[in-house]
This record gives C-alpha cells, structure tokens and sequence, in this order.
C-alpha cells in the first residue's frame, strides 16, 4: 500500500519504491523542478457510459484515467471544457480537492494540495494519483476483501470501495417479487415470502443509499418475479436517469408482459435501459409449456418480436433456456422467423442458450429434469464466492442480501438488514460483511455449501471486464 500526498508525508510521491511498482511501461523520468515521478499511461478502457479515446486529457497534461468509478470520470470529464481557460494548475487543484473529497471524504492539506497539483502540471497522470489514494493505508484501511489477493489489486479497489468502505460493483433491486410464469428450474412459487410490489418510497430510499456509496450499475432483475409486471417501472427508470451515479440500467425480462405497454410506452421504458436480456423458455409451444407451466407460448413470441421491433435487436439480449436439445439449423430457422416479424437483422440478434440449471441451493438435483435437460452437478463449495462482489440483491419487502444471486426466499444467514431500518453504507459496514466475506476464517454459510450458482473468486482474474461492467459479463 502507498502513502498519501499529505502535508506531513510531502517526500510520499518522491519515494523510490513509486519507480518499482509502476509497470516498466508506466515508467517515465522524475520531473525535476518537483522532484516528482512521471507517470504517464495512454491506455484506454471503458467506465461506465463514458469511453475516453487514448491520449486524451484534462487540461493537456494529464494523461488519460482508467479504472475510476464513473461518477468520478464523469466530473473529471466536465472540467474539460473549462481547462483552456483555466489558469495553470487551476483544474488539476480542483481535480486533486475532486479525488480526495470522494475517495477520502475530506479536503487534502494545503501542502498536499500544492504537491498533488503540482504532480499532475508536471505531466503526472490522473491515473497516477487515483492509485496513490486508492492504494493508501487511509482509502483501504481493514477493507473486508483484502485478504484476497485475486481481486484485491490496485486496478480493481476503486469499484469495490467508497471512501475506504467495501461496496459490491453493482446492485440488484427486485421492484416486484410476482411472476407471470412458474418455471420448473425456479423456485417461484416456493418462496414464502409476500408476493409484493415494491412502495415507491422504498425505492426512493435504495436509490439514495445507493448514491450515498458512490452508485455505479444497478439491475431490475427480481430475484424471482417478472419487471414488467411492476406498475411503477416507467417512474423508478426516470428516477434512476435523473441520478448522476447511476452509470447503467439492464434487467432480464420473460418478455410476455411487454404487452401491458403501447409501442410508444414501451419505446419510453426501454429508452431508460442500457441493456435488456430476454429468457427463451422455449422455441415451441410444447417445450415452453413444460418450462413455465403456462401454456403461453403464443403471448410470449409476440412479447419477444414487439421488444425487438420496438428497441432494436442491439439493445436486446437474447437468453435460451432449452430443455429440447436443438441443431444450430433449428436455432437459425426460429431465429430468422423471429427477426422476419420484428424486422430486424438476424445477424445482429444476440443469441446464447443453456441445458444445464444451478439448484438455488433448493432443488433436490437427483430428480430428472424433462427432454435433455440437467441439472449442474450439486458442488461442494470452499473457495470464496465471487457472485456477492458482482451484486447484493435488495429485495420487494426492503430486505438486503449480501447475494444478488440465489437467496430467494431472503431467510438465511446472507441477509443483511432491511433497508427499512438501516442505511445501506450502514449494513455494508457490519461485521457481518466482514465475516461473509471470509469464508476461510469464519465459515461458510450452510445456504452456500452446495449452491451451484457459486464461482470461486480466483476466476475473476481472468475476467477483467467484470469490475467496469458487472452485469454486462454475468448478465443481469
Ligand atoms: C429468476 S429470473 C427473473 C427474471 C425473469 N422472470 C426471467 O425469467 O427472465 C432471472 C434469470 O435467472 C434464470 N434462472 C432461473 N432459474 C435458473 C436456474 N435454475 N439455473 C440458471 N438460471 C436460472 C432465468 O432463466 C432468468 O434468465
Ligand atoms: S425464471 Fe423468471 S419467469 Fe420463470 S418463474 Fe422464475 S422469475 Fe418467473
Ligand atoms: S454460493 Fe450461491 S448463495 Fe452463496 S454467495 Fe455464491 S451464488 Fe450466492
């Protein structure tokens, strides 16, 4: 871990051992009239909305920030306008003052500040001085993943920390816990939970929260339930585009009740969202009606070609849970008649599938499931599990679970707290956090023991893309 740019530590960014952990291509000379390090990286990378071109910068000197949460980006991208303008140093002191109000909750010493701005006029980059804070002792302090060396690198810390605390990447809010269908591989209609909408007051309150730990991505996927059965979905979307930390929107959707929504209304609500993902439950009347138990598949197909015709086939997702094993020329041919009555290209309809289902710690995976379909084979979990880090899940009822992923029923020892009663930043704060993020020292939670959603964290090594955009790689 580094040291700060503060007053009583001003020798920090001069220090030798700077020169060692920077990256042989990040290395440059020691600008002599600071005597700071230059650092400079033209990389790219994509946060959030925003996609800044290599090379590009500030004020002319920085170079190019990676790795930032988006709504820093964004800020830092607003000062641009102004920097021709500027007086030498000015932006780079209002960027410095801007870093350290977010990441560390306070304003930096007037000779840090002189330090820090002086760094970054001598062509330091912005990334430069982000990793300085977010590798300091006072940023990372006891974070509860620091433990784990697979994700807990310098690159990565800023998605999953807020002023020092540990938030996940992205939230999981479920505005409606009812559903249109009752899928054999889901535990729908087994949760003993209220079937509920939920308050808009409630909302409002996970929002605030959520923007109070730096916002980022946020997902309408219920745990189980259908979004578009949510009376209230168009007024919580312009709540969440009203939100300047709210970097994207998504949700998978069984598309049928789409139907609820003129073509003008529908065009509206899916203007809020960055990405929708459609689940195929099947691609003909029979292997739907065994999959949902509804015998719908009719209402479901023109769900499906409306959200196509309606957002376009680059916005939407589709997602096939089989249980008929099918031939790539029969994918085709139900693709192609598809895209033929939503008029759009097939090759630009995006298309996976799957045989295979996790148990949601729930199904008894001995049982067969109909046609060729199976179950994923029931695991005996240790290593850490990176689905929390992707997402925690709030629930219809307000309850918190430190899994966006499978607690369904919100009644194991991965809830957290009802929102109704305590702030997010306070829950995620808890020893509680703590001990769920230590698996090793602390135990595994009986409900993950043999969950066949689990991941080992190790994996996420080799997914880079996950801490910019979470749901973008594992959906949701
Ligand atoms: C629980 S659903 C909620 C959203 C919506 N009702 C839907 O079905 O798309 C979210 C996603 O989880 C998937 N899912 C449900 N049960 C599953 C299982 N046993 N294994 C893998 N994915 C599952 C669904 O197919 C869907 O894509
Ligand atoms: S998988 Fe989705 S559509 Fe199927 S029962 Fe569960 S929540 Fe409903
Ligand atoms: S093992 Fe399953 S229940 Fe536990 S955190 Fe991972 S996905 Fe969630």
């Amino acid at each position: 871990m580094r040291t700060l740019p503060r007053a009583d530590r001003t020798v920090c960014l001069r220090r030798p051992n700077e020169a060692r952990q920077a990256r042989p291509a990040d290395r440059g000379r020691v600008a002599s009239e600071h005597g700071l390090l230059y650092l400079r990286r033209t990389s790219t990378k994509r946060v959030g909305r925003s996609t800044m071109p290599p090379g590009q910068c500030i004020d002319g000197t920085a170079a190019l920030p990676t790795g930032m949460p988006a709504n820093m980006l964004r800020f830092l991208e607003r000062l641009k306008p102004h920097a021709s303008n500027a007086q030498p140093g000015q932006s780079n002191a209002e960027v410095v003052r801007h870093m350290y109000r977010t990441l560390l909750a306070r304003e930096p010493e007037p000779e840090a500040l002189a330090n820090a701005t002086a760094w970054l006029d001598s062509g330091a980059s912005l990334d430069a001085l982000h990793e300085t804070i977010v590798t300091s002792d006072e940023y990372t302090g006891q974070h509860p993943l620091a433990h784990l060396d697979s994700v807990y690198r310098p690159r990565n810390i800023s998605y999953f920390t807020y002023r020092g605390h540990y938030r996940p990447l992205g939230l999981s809010i479920e505005t409606v816990n009812i559903c249109n269908n009752d899928c054999i591989i889901c535990p729908y209609s087994s949760q003993t939970r209220r079937r509920q909408t939920m308050p808009m007051s409630l909302f409002e309150k996970i929002v605030s929260d959520y923007e109070a730990v730096g916002g980022g991505p946020i997902t309408l996927t219920p745990m189980v339930g259908e979004v578009f059965l949510d009376k209230l979905l168009p007024e919580r979307l312009k709540r969440l585009r009203n939100s300047p930390t709210i970097s994207r929107v998504s949700t998978i959707t069984n598309a049928t009740m789409v139907s609820r929504y003129s073509d003008e209304e529908l065009a509206d609500i899916v203007s809020y969202f960055d990405r929708l993902t459609v689940s195929i439950y099947g691609l003909d009347a029979e292997e739907f009606r065994i999959m949902t138990r509804k015998d719908r598949y009719q209402a479901f197909r023109e769900g499906l070609v409306k959200l196509l015709r309606v957002a376009g086939a680059k916005k939407v997702g589709l997602g096939a849970r089989h249980l008929k094993k099918r031939s790539d020329a029969e994918i085709d041919a139900w693709l192609q008649s598809i895209a033929d009555d939503a008029g759009v290209q097939r090759s630009d309809i995006r298309f996976g599938g799957t045989m295979q289902y996790a148990n949601w710690s729930f199904f008894d995976t001995s049982t067969q499931l109909p046609f060729d379909a199976e179950w994923t084979p029931q695991p005996e979990n240790r290593e850490q599990c990176a689905l929390p880090l992707i997402s925690m899940q709030v629930l219809s009822n307000g309850s918190v679970s430190f899994c966006g992923c499978a607690d369904f029923d919100g009644k194991t020892e991965l809830t957290i707290g009802n929102i109704n009663d305590r702030s997010l930043g306070d829950m995620l704060n808890d020893e509680r956090i703590r001990r769920l993020w230590n698996w090793q020292k602390c135990g595994i939670p009986e409900f993950c023991k043999s969950c066949s959603f689990h991941m080992p964290i190790s994996a996420l090594k080799d997914l880079p893309g996950t801490f910019a955009d979470p749901y973008g790689t594992f959906g949701g």
